[in-house]
């Protein structure tokens, strides 16, 4: 199975790939049902563990996508450095999601989870991108929920950051569509190709997150 190949030997592995692909609304798990529209939305991407299996397919979309990326991301673009980046992307401190098109199959998107920091942190950062043909439709928004989702409650997260350029109005969108706050600013932040950058320091605590709203609803009803 595609897992064992990416994650293999590791429990958590199972319990992603399990709770991430089943389609299926677990009332104890996922609180009250979402509304029709939420549905609608909600079942058109799947989000699976990033794999080898997936190179071919990524690297095709990452050559076609460099005008949508432009200066903020660059995916692997070769079989190499997609080998490289499947080494570095190993649980528990790092994960890769590959955004799926759940009726065709079609690779969408790409979500990372990386340096993830357990002890008195419970944190990580995240890193994305859309894949050109597929971007402003709505499905990184619906993907990078499902990954929320899985840091919250699979990983036991306490916080996700994303760090993004304040020219990058895209990638400020979605962590916004995705109820990420705005912290605050961070002069020189991250080296992007070859100079210090600004960055915008943007976070979702699992508190805030809309994944867990309705744990919040019952805790307050039983309160
Ligand atoms: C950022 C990115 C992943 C968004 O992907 P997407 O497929 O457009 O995402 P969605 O369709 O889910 O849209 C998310 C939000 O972004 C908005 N958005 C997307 N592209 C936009 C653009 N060019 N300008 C303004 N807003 C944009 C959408 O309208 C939506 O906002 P809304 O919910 O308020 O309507 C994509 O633009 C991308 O791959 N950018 C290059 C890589 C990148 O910047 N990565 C992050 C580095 S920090």
């Amino acid at each position: 199975m595609l897992f064992t190949s990416v994650w293999a030997g590791n429990v958590q592995s199972i319990s992603v790939f399990t709770t991430l692909r089943s389609p299926g609304h677990d009332a104890a798990r996922d609180g009250p049902p979402p509304s029709p529209l939420e549905r609608t939305v909600m079942r058109r991407v799947a989000v699976t563990p990033i794999a080898m299996s997936d190179a071919t397919e990524f690297i095709a979309a990452a050559a076609r996508s460099r005008k949508l990326h432009a200066q903020w991301f660059s995916p692997p673009s070769t079989s190499a450095r997609y080998r490289a980046k499947l080494k570095r992307l190993q649980p528990p401190d790092n994960y890769g999601f590959a955004i799926r098109h759940r009726d065709s199959g079609v690779l969408v998107g790409y979500i990372e989870i990386t340096n993830v920091v357990r002890g008195m942190f419970q944190s990580a950062y995240l890193a994305y991108c859309a894949f050109s043909g597929h971007e402003r439709q709505g499905f990184m928004t619906e993907g990078l929920k499902q990954v929320i989702r899985y840091a919250f409650t699979d990983l036991g997260l306490h916080r996700l950051e994303a760090n993004v350029q304040p020219a990058n109005t895209a990638s400020i969108a979605l962590v916004r569509a995705c109820g990420f706050r705005n912290e605050g600013y961070s002069a020189r932040y991250l080296k992007v190709r070859g100079r210090w950058r600004d960055h915008e320091r943007w976070a979702l605590l699992s508190d805030q997150s809309p994944a867990n709203a309705a744990k919040r609803r019952r805790a307050t009803l039983k309160s």
